[in-house]
């Protein structure tokens, strides 16, 4: 591997060329891929959103992650689980080409969304943020008002109307579940808000733009249980309306919130599939053994 100078990225594909189009194989059963038949793709996903083929990131000489496969389902509540350093907020940050920001980083393999290629050297990256939006771990509001945080994404994209602008920061903040909370005092600044409110904010933020998938990376992990509680329930009622990946060590968050789980460990995708069977059922014993709370 040539180490690659700053600010280079490039496209590497085991074996050269183009990924074969495994979308046009339709059903998702037993799909072939350069490995053979992928036990990480499950059989019960027809029609996903986006499918992740034999990802791989290097950070510099560094590999993060090694030939990661897996679906993600439409309006389904996807997990990546496992210890600290194995790739997980890496894998997540692929999914929107949030890594392409990052000096240094090689990527090979695929991301399929809608059945392109999200590195289709074609695609608009700002509209593919557009429409898969992220919160982050640590709640991040602007040093503004409530209502001005929310208002920002859509008039970046475009929206000028005040009476359009009102109507989304107040749908925003009722798909975020915070409008009751702050519908008197919207002119106030973000920063007023207690913690579960401002990631509650974030949340409002991302799907003020009205994105179809929304990426979270560890959202709870600096709020107490119930704020903990509040977006948990928060994520259940969202998922009628996007799909959504969520990041999280908290296994029991995990297996409370999610319909999918992929397990990874050191950069590999150990075992992926619905969440109950990761959890009352793993195929792999390091699954079981991390789902049982024996390491990590
Ligand atoms: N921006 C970066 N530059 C270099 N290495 C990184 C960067 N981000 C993460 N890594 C490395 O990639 C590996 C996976 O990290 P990360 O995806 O943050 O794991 P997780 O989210 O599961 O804790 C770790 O070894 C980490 O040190
Ligand atoms: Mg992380």
């Amino acid at each position: 591997m040539t180490t690659p100078r700053p600010g280079e990225r490039e496209r590497l594909f085991q074996g050269g060329g183009r990924m074969p189009d495994l979308h046009a194989s339709g059903s998702g059963v037993g799909l072939p891929t350069r490995h053979g038949v992928d036990p990480a793709i499950d059989s019960d996903i027809a029609n996903p959103l986006l499918r992740v083929e034999a990802l791989e990131l290097w950070y510099g000489s560094n590999q993060a992650l090694h030939g990661i496969s897996f679906l993600i389902p439409e309006k389904k509540i996807t997990a990546l689980i496992g210890p600290s350093g194995c790739g997980k907020s890496t894998l997540l940050r692929c999914i929107n080409r949030l890594n392409d920001l990052v000096d240094g980083v090689r990527i090979g393999g695929d991301i399929l969304f809608e059945g392109r290629s999200i590195y289709d050297a074609e695609l608009d990256v700002n509209q593919l943020r557009r429409r898969i939006g992220m919160v982050f771990q640590k709640s991040n509001p602007f040093p503004k008002s409530i209502y001005e945080n929310v208002a920002y994404g859509p008039r970046l994209h475009g929206t000028t109307q005040k009476a359009r602008l009102d109507e989304l920061v107040e749908s925003s903040l009722r798909g975020a579940a915070l409008w009751e909370e702050v519908k008197d005092r919207l002119h106030d600044s973000a920063l007023g808000l207690s913690g579960g409110q401002q990631q509650r904010l974030c949340i409002a933020r991302a799907i003020a733009i009205e994105p179809e998938v929304i990426l979270f990376d560890e959202p709870c992990s600096a709020l107490d249980p119930v704020a903990t509680a509040k977006i948990e329930d928060l994520m259940y009622d969202l998922k009628s309306r996007f799909t959504i990946v969520i990041v999280t060590h908290n296994m029991q968050q995990a297996a409370r919130v999610s319909d999918y789980t992929a397990f990874l460990y050191l950069g590999r995708l150990v075992e992926y599939g619905p969440t109950t069977r990761i959890f009352t059922k793993p195929e792999k014993r390091e699954t079981e053994d991390y789902v049982m709370g024996r390491f990590g």
